[in-house]
């Protein structure tokens, strides 16, 4: 379908939509997101930085911005300050600054807090990257992540343990990653990292987080079965997962291999497992929406809408959080990515507050979302 004849049917049924229930996604913002989430029993909330990195989604002061993460999440997000590489400069070191930030605000605003991530292999220290011994490196992650969770045990919602460790790519059967810990220590690094974090917070939930699970196209379908595969593995040898993290960085362009069926099987395949689901990191990449922002914002709203709805329809999942809060703040701006810029040159509107902070139809169908949800 070209992008004309798509906008045509979208126009239409936002008619259609409009007819039968006026005021959809505008309604005033009586009730916050995380009061409509938490009606239903659902934490919504924003990753936040506690300084400003790329992006300023900083909660180090009183702001606007601070103000808005108060009135609207629930729980928060550390996007910058756990990252391995950003608090490790030597082997063994660990710098708890940041995390003592983030987690101590939280505690004192009476958020729930997520820690993002122990084991990346985007944010793996130089000197991890380097060790040749499998003894010495096992020894290393298994400090970093009892180092971590014991630090702030007791006080954490959840944790990604381990982040993007799935590949569509690569001829692994398993689908695991070529990274620095798959070549270090083999598929096993999953489980130590597993078993060291519920060692050393047994409350915690422990997340296995990745993207690309979302679409009906091929290369999604091989992370959906890699993901159940590594969960099963996980269940045979009795290695501790809560939840899987679903990032949910949406793509306008891939809108139509969305498909309802295909996704809700997908998360039914989780939950009968018995694990909860956490749309982890939600934001729409509108490349391929028009240029007018109120045409582009209609659309990303819709994709927010129809994506949350087919999530919240099953009761395991019981955390939604955005990725920052407002379209001045978001990682694809700054997030150096050629599939991210658009063709028009425009800055991206992927999220559900403007550049001034002002909601955005995405926010009223994000509330939209809510409201329809059943209760868990
Ligand atoms: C991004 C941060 O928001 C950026 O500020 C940083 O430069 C790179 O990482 N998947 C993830 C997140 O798991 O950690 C990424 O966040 C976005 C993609």
């Amino acid at each position: 379908m070209t992008g004309f004849n798509r906008r045509t049917v979208l126009l239409g049924a936002a008619a259609a939509a409009a007819c039968a229930r006026p005021a959809v996604y505008s309604q005033a913002a009586e009730q916050s997101l995380q009061e409509l989430a938490t009606a239903k029993g659902v934490d919504y909330g924003s990753m936040v930085t506690w300084k400003s990195w790329d992006g300023d989604n900083a909660i180090n002061r009183e702001d606007a911005f601070v103000q808005l993460v108060q009135r609207e999440c629930s729980i928060i997000t550390s996007g910058m300050e756990m990252f391995w590489s950003l608090n490790s400069q030597r082997a063994g070191a660990m710098d708890f600054a940041g995390g003592d930030d983030i987690v101590d605000w939280a505690q004192k605003h009476g958020k729930k807090v997520r820690g993002h991530t122990l084991v990346w292999h985007e944010q793996t220290p130089k000197w991890f990257r380097g060790i040749g011994d499998k003894a010495f490196g096992e020894k290393m992650l298994v400090e970093r992540v009892s180092n971590m969770c014991s630090r702030f045990a007791g006080r954490m919602h959840s944790w990604d343990v381990v982040n993007e460790v799935l590949t569509s790519e690569g001829d692994r059967p398993d689908g695991l990653r070529d990274s620095k810990y798959l070549q270090l220590l083999g598929p096993g690094y999953l489980d130590t990292a597993f078993q060291a974090a519920r060692a050393a917070d047994p409350k915690a939930l422990l997340v296995i987080n990745d993207y690309n699970l979302e679409y009906n196209v091929d290369h999604n379908e091989r992370k959906r079965q890699a993901m159940l595969g590594v969960i099963d593995g996980f269940k045979q040898r009795n290695t501790p997962v809560d939840a899987v993290g679903i990032q949910s960085h949406l793509w306008m362009e891939r809108r139509d291999t969305f498909d309802q069926t295909v996704f809700a099987n997908f998360l039914k395949e989780i939950s009968d497992r018995g694990l909860q689901i956490m749309l982890t990191e939600m934001d729409v990449i509108d490349v391929g929406a028009p240029s007018d922002p109120a045409a582009r914002d209609a659309e990303v709203a819709s994709m927010y809408k129809d994506y949350l709805d087919v999530a919240l329809a099953n009761p395991a999942v019981k955390t939604v959080v955005t990725w920052g809060l407002s379209d001045r703040d978001s990682w694809i701006t700054h997030y150096n990515m050629d599939d991210f810029r658009r063709p028009d040159g425009l800055p991206p509107r992927p999220l559900p507050f403007d550049a001034d902070l002002k909601p955005k139809p995405a926010y009223f169908a994000i509330a939209e979302a809510f409201k329809a949800a059943p209760g868990r």
